[in-house]
């Protein structure tokens, strides 16, 4: 039955715009470019869309089933579906992770609104690539600006938060992200007819399968969970809205597409300009940040689409936002009694003090960045579908999958993939990042 005291999304539309609200962010634009830039280029693309496919949807329509069957927060929902167990871990995991990322997310989104400012003020105009490098350096030193732009950027998450507005905000952002887009493949185009171009294409769709390691795997696997919001119950809490007519798995796979295609298109915005002004594609977190306003530079209109391409990346990144702390907010109003207003609040404080830590010091930030993604998500995705296909009972599954009255008819399918193909291929990526499988090579 579904709970009437619960919000739910107006339809297909609706649900797949807020739940591509929280996938589409700073993942695709700004960390999807840089981890591929640091694991080698194509090769890693490649790797990525495999995980994408055989992970990311199985444990996307996985979360969406148990979130919807329980109709509660993450740690709620597993205490529900699966009580008197120790299922509920996942669920504080999550919250856990939730204040994890949103700590660097933050940090980074007060880039991206100092780059909003600058864009507006016109500061980009005729600057070299090494000075556009010396503004983000100075930019992300945290100093007093860049802790101020932070705290702006969670403010804003928690007025939306707080006040149960997020449906007005996913109402604009299925305005304004097909705007983002279009910005976007403009970016490509310009980035395309540079001198040199030619190079960045190469690196991004050649493979060079000697540069796979174990660590490109792992960041594979992990930069595929972040971008599509998975292993934390984001996508659980989001299920929990979703109606009982709607088909799950069209959900999943029309979020993971319109994920992915943001993420590609960013990726040929990117790398041709990084060849094109002789970046280091390896740069690191800074690297769109020292690329964009360089082709914006060059670019006929280009302050027109710097300020609005800013904006709009605000504007993603808050949408992402809003579903991280709604997790932690959805878990202290209704498991720990807290008034909404309070819960929010006190996320945020929290959260504030981490992302200042992230500014202030690198090796935090990275160390954040890593651990989220790379062991935090895969390890919630590996107990999500372990939960699923072998415990929760194939039978609730099913029924849950088919509530809209349609046949599932990839159902056995769907079932191997969650029982071993993927339980094997996230315990294989572990076991090969910390070299398991190489010492193991050995002995054969
Ligand atoms: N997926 C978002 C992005 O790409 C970030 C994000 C939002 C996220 N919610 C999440 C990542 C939950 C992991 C888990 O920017």
């Amino acid at each position: 039955m579904e709970n009437s005291n619960r919000d739910s999304f107006s339809g297909q539309f609706g649900i797949i715009a807020a739940a591509a609200g929280s996938a589409i962010g700073l993942g695709n634009i700004w960390r999807f470019p840089y981890v591929l830039g640091e694991n080698g280029g194509a090769a890693f693309l490649l790797i990525y869309l495999l995980f994408v496919l055989i992970l990311g949807v199985p444990v996307m329509i996985s979360e969406f089933a148990i979130g919807r069957k329980a109709q509660l927060n993450v740690i709620g929902a597993f205490k529900k579906v699966a009580p008197r167990s120790y299922w509920y871990i996942i669920g504080i995991m999550g919250v856990g992770a939730a204040f994890f990322i949103l700590s660097f997310y933050a940090v980074v989104a007060g880039w991206t609104l100092e780059y909003t400012f600058l864009a507006l003020k016109n500061d980009f105009v005729g600057k070299t690539p090494d000075q556009v490098l010396e503004l983000y350096n100075n930019l992300t030193s945290g100093n007093c600006t860049s802790i101020i732009v932070i705290l702006i950027f969670l403010v804003l998450t928690s007025i939306i938060v707080s006040f149960g507005i997020k449906k007005g905000i996913e109402r604009y952002s299925k305005i304004l992200m097909p705007i983002l887009l279009v910005i976007i493949v403009l970016l490509c185009v310009r980035s395309l007819t540079l001198d040199g171009a030619a190079e960045g294409l190469k690196f991004l769709f050649k493979p060079d399968f000697s540069k796979i390691t174990g660590k490109t795997t792992l960041s594979a696997l992990g930069q595929a969970f972040f971008s599509l919001s998975l292993g934390m119950g984001v996508m659980a809490t989001y299920g929990s809205y979703i109606k009982k007519k709607e088909s799950l798995g069209i959900t999943a796979v029309s979020i993971s597409l319109s994920d992915t295609l943001i993420a590609i298109l960013a990726g040929v915005a990117i790398f041709p300009a990084v060849f094109a002004f002789g970046i280091e594609p390896a740069h690191g977190p800074g690297l769109v940040f020292v690329t964009l306003p360089g082709i914006f530079n060059q670019m006929v209109g280009g302050y027109f689409f710097s300020v609005a391409f800013f904006i709009l990346l605000v504007i993603a990144a808050l949408t992402s936002a809003i579903s991280l702390l709604e997790v932690v907010v959805a878990y202290f109003t209704e498991e720990l009694k807290i008034k909404r207003k309070v819960a929010t609040w006190i996320a945020t404080v929290g959260m504030a003090i981490l992302a200042i830590f992230c500014a202030k010091y690198e090796a935090i930030f990275s160390f954040f960045d890593n651990t989220s993604s790379n062991i935090m998500l895969p390890l919630g995705g590996l107990l999500i579908v372990v939960f699923a296909g072998w415990f929760w009972g194939l039978k609730t599954l099913r029924s849950e999958l088919e509530a809209n009255g349609k046949k599932v008819y990839y159902f056995k399918a769907f079932v191997f993939v969650i029982r071993f193909i993927a339980p094997i291929a996230i315990a294989l990526v572990f076991m090969d990042s910390i070299g398991l499988t190489e010492i193991i090579g050995r002995f054969f």
